[in-house]
Protein backbone atom coordinates (compact mmCIF):
# COMPACT_ATOMS: atom_id res chain seq x y z
CA UNK A 1 0.00 0.00 0.00
CA UNK A 2 1.17 3.13 -0.94
CA UNK A 3 2.84 5.33 2.13
CA UNK A 4 -0.41 8.74 2.04
CA UNK A 5 -2.87 5.62 0.99
CA UNK A 6 -5.80 5.80 3.92
CA UNK A 7 -5.91 2.58 5.95
CA UNK A 8 -9.15 1.53 4.83
CA UNK A 9 -10.59 2.97 1.68
CA UNK A 10 -14.02 3.29 1.01
CA UNK A 11 -14.39 5.92 -1.54
CA UNK A 12 -15.20 3.72 -4.21
CA UNK A 13 -15.09 -0.16 -5.97
CA UNK A 14 -12.68 1.71 -8.27
CA UNK A 15 -9.83 1.97 -5.58
CA UNK A 16 -8.82 -2.13 -5.89
CA UNK A 17 -5.47 -3.38 -6.54
CA UNK A 18 -4.53 -6.22 -8.44
CA UNK A 19 -4.28 -9.09 -6.34
CA UNK A 20 -0.93 -10.76 -6.71
CA UNK A 21 -2.41 -13.64 -8.92
CA UNK A 22 -4.31 -11.40 -11.10
CA UNK A 23 -0.67 -9.46 -11.48
CA UNK A 24 0.83 -13.09 -12.64
CA UNK A 25 -1.73 -13.53 -15.18
CA UNK A 26 -1.13 -10.53 -16.69
CA UNK A 27 2.72 -10.92 -16.75
CA UNK A 28 1.84 -13.99 -18.38
CA UNK A 29 -0.44 -13.07 -20.86
CA UNK A 30 0.12 -13.97 -24.41
CA UNK A 31 -0.29 -10.66 -26.24
CA UNK A 32 -0.65 -9.40 -29.59
CA UNK A 33 -1.28 -6.13 -31.25
CA UNK A 34 -5.57 -5.43 -30.66
CA UNK A 35 -5.66 -2.45 -33.17
CA UNK A 36 -5.31 -5.42 -35.74
CA UNK A 37 -7.52 -7.52 -34.01
CA UNK A 38 -4.59 -10.09 -33.16
CA UNK A 39 -4.67 -10.33 -29.39
CA UNK A 40 -5.90 -13.52 -28.04
CA UNK A 41 -6.37 -12.86 -24.69
CA UNK A 42 -8.29 -9.25 -25.49
CA UNK A 43 -10.66 -11.66 -28.00
CA UNK A 44 -10.70 -14.50 -25.37
CA UNK A 45 -12.23 -11.39 -23.01
CA UNK A 46 -14.63 -9.94 -25.72
CA UNK A 47 -15.50 -14.21 -26.70
CA UNK A 48 -15.86 -14.95 -22.54
CA UNK A 49 -17.80 -11.17 -21.66
CA UNK A 50 -20.39 -11.67 -24.60
CA UNK A 51 -21.03 -15.00 -24.05
CA UNK A 52 -22.00 -14.21 -20.25
CA UNK A 53 -24.05 -10.91 -21.30
CA UNK A 54 -25.88 -13.50 -23.50
CA UNK A 55 -25.00 -11.38 -26.70
CA UNK A 56 -23.64 -11.80 -30.11
CA UNK A 57 -20.03 -10.05 -29.79
CA UNK A 58 -17.80 -7.32 -27.40
CA UNK A 59 -15.47 -4.83 -27.38
CA UNK A 60 -13.06 -3.91 -24.54
CA UNK A 61 -12.49 -0.62 -24.49
CA UNK A 62 -10.03 1.58 -21.90
CA UNK A 63 -13.21 2.71 -19.53
CA UNK A 64 -17.07 2.13 -19.15
CA UNK A 65 -17.07 5.93 -19.91
CA UNK A 66 -15.86 5.04 -22.83
CA UNK A 67 -18.69 1.85 -23.70
CA UNK A 68 -21.47 4.29 -22.58
CA UNK A 69 -20.19 7.02 -25.03
CA UNK A 70 -19.88 4.84 -27.78
CA UNK A 71 -22.95 3.13 -27.48
CA UNK A 72 -24.90 6.63 -27.74
CA UNK A 73 -23.10 7.70 -30.64
CA UNK A 74 -23.69 4.64 -32.71
CA UNK A 75 -27.54 4.80 -31.18
CA UNK A 76 -28.64 8.10 -32.93
CA UNK A 77 -27.60 10.96 -34.77
CA UNK A 78 -26.59 14.23 -33.96
CA UNK A 79 -29.90 16.05 -32.67
CA UNK A 80 -31.70 13.08 -31.75
CA UNK A 81 -32.98 12.66 -28.07
CA UNK A 82 -31.47 10.45 -25.59
CA UNK A 83 -34.21 9.81 -22.60
CA UNK A 84 -32.28 8.82 -19.24
CA UNK A 85 -32.56 9.67 -15.30
CA UNK A 86 -31.40 13.25 -14.79
CA UNK A 87 -29.02 11.36 -12.54
CA UNK A 88 -27.54 8.83 -15.32
CA UNK A 89 -23.96 8.86 -15.60
CA UNK A 90 -24.21 9.00 -19.04
CA UNK A 91 -25.44 12.35 -18.93
CA UNK A 92 -23.94 14.11 -15.75
CA UNK A 93 -20.63 12.22 -14.99
CA UNK A 94 -18.96 12.00 -18.38
CA UNK A 95 -18.26 15.45 -19.60
CA UNK A 96 -21.37 15.86 -21.44
CA UNK A 97 -20.25 13.97 -24.02
CA UNK A 98 -23.60 12.51 -25.62
CA UNK A 99 -23.77 16.99 -26.12
CA UNK A 100 -20.25 16.92 -26.95
CA UNK A 101 -19.55 13.97 -29.32
CA UNK A 102 -22.78 12.75 -30.28
CA UNK A 103 -24.54 16.34 -30.52
CA UNK A 104 -28.09 14.60 -28.48
CA UNK A 105 -30.62 16.47 -26.68
CA UNK A 106 -31.11 15.03 -23.29
CA UNK A 107 -34.67 14.30 -21.94
CA UNK A 108 -34.58 13.45 -18.68
CA UNK A 109 -37.20 12.18 -15.34
CA UNK A 110 -36.92 11.97 -12.22
CA UNK A 111 -37.07 9.36 -9.57
CA UNK A 112 -36.20 5.88 -7.51
CA UNK A 113 -35.95 3.81 -10.23
CA UNK A 114 -33.38 4.15 -13.50
CA UNK A 115 -35.90 3.01 -15.82
CA UNK A 116 -39.12 5.92 -16.68
CA UNK A 117 -42.63 5.64 -15.79
CA UNK A 118 -44.91 4.42 -18.20
CA UNK A 119 -46.64 8.09 -18.00
CA UNK A 120 -43.11 9.53 -18.63
CA UNK A 121 -42.95 7.21 -21.48
CA UNK A 122 -46.09 7.76 -23.35
CA UNK A 123 -46.27 11.72 -22.89
CA UNK A 124 -42.65 12.08 -24.16
CA UNK A 125 -43.40 9.87 -27.63
CA UNK A 126 -46.15 11.77 -28.13
CA UNK A 127 -46.15 14.43 -31.10
CA UNK A 128 -42.84 12.78 -32.43
CA UNK A 129 -43.68 13.40 -36.13
CA UNK A 130 -44.10 17.30 -35.56
CA UNK A 131 -41.66 19.13 -37.07
CA UNK A 132 -40.27 20.65 -34.78
CA UNK A 133 -39.48 17.96 -32.60
CA UNK A 134 -36.20 15.99 -32.02
CA UNK A 135 -36.57 12.63 -32.49
CA UNK A 136 -36.34 10.30 -30.10
CA UNK A 137 -33.68 7.95 -30.32
CA UNK A 138 -32.13 6.21 -27.34
CA UNK A 139 -33.36 4.92 -23.53
CA UNK A 140 -30.68 4.88 -21.47
CA UNK A 141 -31.12 2.45 -18.07
CA UNK A 142 -28.50 1.81 -15.08
CA UNK A 143 -27.76 -1.06 -13.11
CA UNK A 144 -26.96 -0.97 -10.12
CA UNK A 145 -28.41 2.78 -10.51
CA UNK A 146 -26.80 4.87 -7.69
CA UNK A 147 -25.60 1.41 -5.65
CA UNK A 148 -29.42 0.12 -5.85
CA UNK A 149 -30.64 -2.19 -7.21
CA UNK A 150 -33.02 -2.00 -10.27
CA UNK A 151 -35.92 -4.45 -10.73
CA UNK A 152 -35.75 -6.23 -13.94
CA UNK A 153 -39.42 -5.43 -14.77
CA UNK A 154 -38.63 -1.70 -15.35
CA UNK A 155 -36.12 -3.10 -18.13
CA UNK A 156 -38.47 -5.27 -19.17
CA UNK A 157 -41.16 -3.01 -19.74
CA UNK A 158 -38.67 0.11 -21.22
CA UNK A 159 -37.35 -2.45 -24.03
CA UNK A 160 -40.80 -3.69 -24.99
CA UNK A 161 -41.39 -0.06 -25.43
CA UNK A 162 -38.53 1.08 -27.39
CA UNK A 163 -38.88 -1.91 -29.58
CA UNK A 164 -42.69 -0.82 -30.28
CA UNK A 165 -41.14 2.88 -31.26
CA UNK A 166 -37.98 1.75 -32.77
CA UNK A 167 -35.95 3.11 -30.07
CA UNK A 168 -32.82 1.74 -29.09
CA UNK A 169 -32.05 0.52 -25.27
CA UNK A 170 -28.55 1.29 -23.83
CA UNK A 171 -27.95 0.00 -20.17
CA UNK A 172 -24.98 1.15 -18.55
CA UNK A 173 -24.31 -2.14 -16.15
CA UNK A 174 -21.19 -0.82 -15.05
CA UNK A 175 -22.08 -2.89 -11.87
CA UNK A 176 -24.11 -5.38 -13.67
CA UNK A 177 -22.04 -8.09 -11.46
CA UNK A 178 -23.37 -6.57 -8.57
CA UNK A 179 -26.66 -6.33 -10.03
CA UNK A 180 -27.25 -9.99 -10.70
CA UNK A 181 -25.97 -11.05 -7.73
CA UNK A 182 -28.45 -8.84 -5.87
CA UNK A 183 -31.13 -9.92 -8.21
CA UNK A 184 -29.68 -14.01 -8.12
CA UNK A 185 -30.22 -14.03 -11.60
CA UNK A 186 -27.89 -14.87 -14.43
CA UNK A 187 -26.01 -11.94 -16.49
CA UNK A 188 -27.82 -12.65 -19.76
CA UNK A 189 -31.14 -11.87 -17.70
CA UNK A 190 -30.29 -8.92 -16.15
CA UNK A 191 -29.30 -8.05 -19.85
CA UNK A 192 -32.05 -9.21 -21.43
CA UNK A 193 -33.61 -6.45 -23.71
CA UNK A 194 -30.70 -3.85 -23.59
CA UNK A 195 -29.55 -3.30 -27.58
CA UNK A 196 -26.33 -2.36 -25.66
CA UNK A 197 -24.63 -3.10 -22.66
CA UNK A 198 -22.01 -1.35 -20.92
CA UNK A 199 -20.02 -3.53 -18.23
CA UNK A 200 -16.81 -2.89 -16.14
CA UNK A 201 -14.09 -4.67 -15.24
CA UNK A 202 -12.39 -2.42 -12.64
CA UNK A 203 -15.10 -1.65 -9.84
CA UNK A 204 -16.42 -4.77 -8.03
CA UNK A 205 -14.40 -7.43 -10.12
CA UNK A 206 -11.45 -5.41 -8.83
CA UNK A 207 -9.22 -5.79 -12.54
CA UNK A 208 -6.96 -2.26 -12.99
CA UNK A 209 -8.39 -1.14 -15.93
CA UNK A 210 -11.41 -1.37 -18.64
CA UNK A 211 -14.72 -2.21 -19.65
CA UNK A 212 -16.66 -3.62 -22.81
CA UNK A 213 -19.64 -2.70 -24.79
CA UNK A 214 -21.51 -6.20 -25.69
CA UNK A 215 -24.44 -6.09 -28.27
CA UNK A 216 -24.92 -7.92 -31.77
CA UNK A 217 -21.91 -8.42 -34.11
CA UNK A 218 -22.43 -5.58 -36.51
CA UNK A 219 -23.34 -2.74 -33.85
CA UNK A 220 -19.98 -4.04 -32.15
CA UNK A 221 -18.26 -3.78 -35.56
CA UNK A 222 -19.57 -0.05 -35.81
CA UNK A 223 -17.81 0.28 -31.87
CA UNK A 224 -14.56 -0.78 -33.06
CA UNK A 225 -14.51 1.56 -35.52
CA UNK A 226 -16.08 4.41 -32.97
CA UNK A 227 -13.63 3.35 -29.90
CA UNK A 228 -11.03 4.06 -32.84
CA UNK A 229 -12.25 7.69 -33.91
CA UNK A 230 -12.05 8.39 -29.92
CA UNK A 231 -8.44 7.59 -29.87
CA UNK A 232 -9.28 3.77 -27.98
CA UNK A 233 -7.71 1.53 -29.96
CA UNK A 234 -4.85 -0.25 -27.86
CA UNK A 235 -2.13 -2.37 -28.86
CA UNK A 236 -1.10 -4.96 -26.46
CA UNK A 237 -3.89 -4.77 -24.31
CA UNK A 238 -4.30 -8.37 -23.70
CA UNK A 239 -1.84 -7.69 -20.68
CA UNK A 240 -4.90 -5.54 -19.04
CA UNK A 241 -7.13 -7.65 -20.19
CA UNK A 242 -5.83 -10.66 -18.58
CA UNK A 243 -7.13 -8.85 -15.48
CA UNK A 244 -10.20 -8.74 -16.37
CA UNK A 245 -10.18 -12.38 -17.48
CA UNK A 246 -9.25 -13.60 -14.04
CA UNK A 247 -11.38 -11.60 -12.40
CA UNK A 248 -14.58 -12.88 -14.14
CA UNK A 249 -12.77 -16.41 -13.24
CA UNK A 250 -12.22 -15.35 -9.63
CA UNK A 251 -13.78 -12.14 -8.84
CA UNK A 252 -17.27 -13.07 -9.84
CA UNK A 253 -18.63 -15.25 -7.03
CA UNK A 254 -17.38 -13.13 -4.09
CA UNK A 255 -19.57 -9.97 -4.93
CA UNK A 256 -22.40 -11.59 -2.42
CA UNK A 257 -19.55 -11.26 0.27
CA UNK A 258 -19.16 -7.42 -0.55
CA UNK A 259 -23.09 -7.12 -0.44
CA UNK A 260 -23.14 -9.02 3.19
CA UNK A 261 -20.10 -6.70 4.29
CA UNK A 262 -21.80 -3.50 3.47
CA UNK A 263 -25.18 -4.72 5.30
CA UNK A 264 -22.93 -5.46 8.55
CA UNK A 265 -21.41 -1.81 8.52
CA UNK A 266 -24.53 -0.41 7.26
CA UNK A 267 -25.92 -2.19 10.89
CA UNK A 268 -22.51 -0.85 12.57
CA UNK A 269 -23.19 2.70 11.87
CA UNK A 270 -27.21 2.70 11.99
CA UNK A 271 -26.14 2.68 16.38
CA UNK A 272 -23.59 5.48 15.80
CA UNK A 273 -24.67 9.06 17.21
CA UNK A 274 -26.62 10.99 14.47
CA UNK A 275 -25.86 8.77 11.60
CA UNK A 276 -29.02 6.71 9.69
CA UNK A 277 -27.26 3.95 7.06
CA UNK A 278 -28.69 1.44 3.95
CA UNK A 279 -26.93 -1.08 2.63
CA UNK A 280 -27.37 -0.62 -1.24
CA UNK A 281 -25.73 -3.57 -2.53
CA UNK A 282 -21.88 -3.22 -2.20
CA UNK A 283 -22.40 0.77 -1.18
CA UNK A 284 -23.28 2.61 2.13
CA UNK A 285 -25.47 5.67 2.14
CA UNK A 286 -25.18 6.72 5.61
CA UNK A 287 -27.40 10.01 6.47
CA UNK A 288 -26.19 12.45 8.53
CA UNK A 289 -27.49 15.74 10.38
CA UNK A 290 -28.00 18.67 8.25
CA UNK A 291 -24.49 19.91 6.62
CA UNK A 292 -22.55 17.16 9.01
CA UNK A 293 -21.05 15.21 5.64
CA UNK A 294 -17.94 16.27 5.04
CA UNK A 295 -17.38 17.01 8.89
CA UNK A 296 -17.83 13.18 9.14
CA UNK A 297 -15.86 12.33 6.30
CA UNK A 298 -13.09 14.69 7.55
CA UNK A 299 -13.22 13.24 10.93
CA UNK A 300 -13.33 9.72 9.75
CA UNK A 301 -10.14 10.14 7.80
CA UNK A 302 -8.61 11.22 10.63
CA UNK A 303 -9.10 8.01 11.97
CA UNK A 304 -7.82 6.49 8.48
CA UNK A 305 -11.04 5.34 7.08
CA UNK A 306 -11.63 7.63 3.79
CA UNK A 307 -15.08 7.93 2.48
CA UNK A 308 -17.29 10.47 0.43
CA UNK A 309 -19.93 12.49 1.38
CA UNK A 310 -21.90 12.92 -1.85
CA UNK A 311 -24.56 15.59 -0.28
CA UNK A 312 -24.08 18.05 2.61
CA UNK A 313 -26.32 15.47 4.69
CA UNK A 314 -24.70 11.72 2.96
CA UNK A 315 -21.57 9.84 2.96
CA UNK A 316 -21.08 7.22 0.59
CA UNK A 317 -18.72 3.97 1.76
CA UNK A 318 -17.99 0.98 -0.97
CA UNK A 319 -17.17 -2.31 0.26
CA UNK A 320 -14.51 -4.07 -2.58
CA UNK A 321 -12.09 -6.67 -3.03
CA UNK A 322 -9.44 -4.89 -0.62
CA UNK A 323 -11.83 -4.51 2.07
CA UNK A 324 -11.11 -7.81 4.63
CA UNK A 325 -13.95 -8.73 6.79
CA UNK A 326 -11.60 -7.28 9.77
CA UNK A 327 -11.97 -4.08 7.71
CA UNK A 328 -16.18 -3.83 8.43
CA UNK A 329 -15.91 -4.07 12.14
CA UNK A 330 -12.65 -1.76 12.33
CA UNK A 331 -14.58 1.06 9.76
CA UNK A 332 -17.55 0.77 11.54
CA UNK A 333 -15.71 1.41 15.29
CA UNK A 334 -13.34 4.47 13.56
CA UNK A 335 -16.38 5.74 11.96
CA UNK A 336 -18.75 5.53 14.97
CA UNK A 337 -15.63 7.36 16.71
CA UNK A 338 -15.86 10.19 14.30
CA UNK A 339 -19.25 10.26 14.31
CA UNK A 340 -19.18 10.60 18.54
CA UNK A 341 -16.43 13.73 17.80
CA UNK A 342 -18.75 15.46 16.36
CA UNK A 343 -21.52 15.19 19.14
CA UNK A 344 -18.58 16.12 21.64
C1 LIG B 1 -22.75 3.86 -13.29
C2 LIG B 1 -21.42 4.22 -13.87
N1 LIG B 1 -21.27 4.23 -15.20
C3 LIG B 1 -20.10 4.54 -15.77
C4 LIG B 1 -19.00 4.84 -15.01
C5 LIG B 1 -17.71 5.21 -15.70
O1 LIG B 1 -16.67 4.41 -15.28
P1 LIG B 1 -15.16 4.80 -15.60
O2 LIG B 1 -14.95 6.16 -15.00
O3 LIG B 1 -14.38 3.75 -14.93
O4 LIG B 1 -15.03 4.80 -17.05
C6 LIG B 1 -19.10 4.87 -13.61
C7 LIG B 1 -17.95 5.23 -12.77
O5 LIG B 1 -17.96 5.21 -11.58
C8 LIG B 1 -20.35 4.53 -13.03
O6 LIG B 1 -20.52 4.54 -11.69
Amino acid sequence: MPANAPEIDLRSDTMTRPTPEMRRAMAEAEVGDDVFEEDPTVRALEERTAELLGKEAALYTPSAHMANQIAAYLAARSGEEIWAHELAHILGNEQGGTSVLSRLLPRTFSGPESAPEQGWLDKLIQGTDDVHRAQPALISLENTFTGRVMPLEGQRRVAAFAREHGLKVHLDGSRLWNAATALGVSLAEAAEGADTVTVCFSKGLGAPVGAALAADRDTVRRARRARKLLGGGMRQAGIIAAGALYALDHHLERLADDHARAQRLAEALSAAPGLSAEALTNMVIAKTEPGQAPKLVEAAGAQGVACIAIAPDTVRMVVHLDIAESDIGEAGARITKAAESLKA
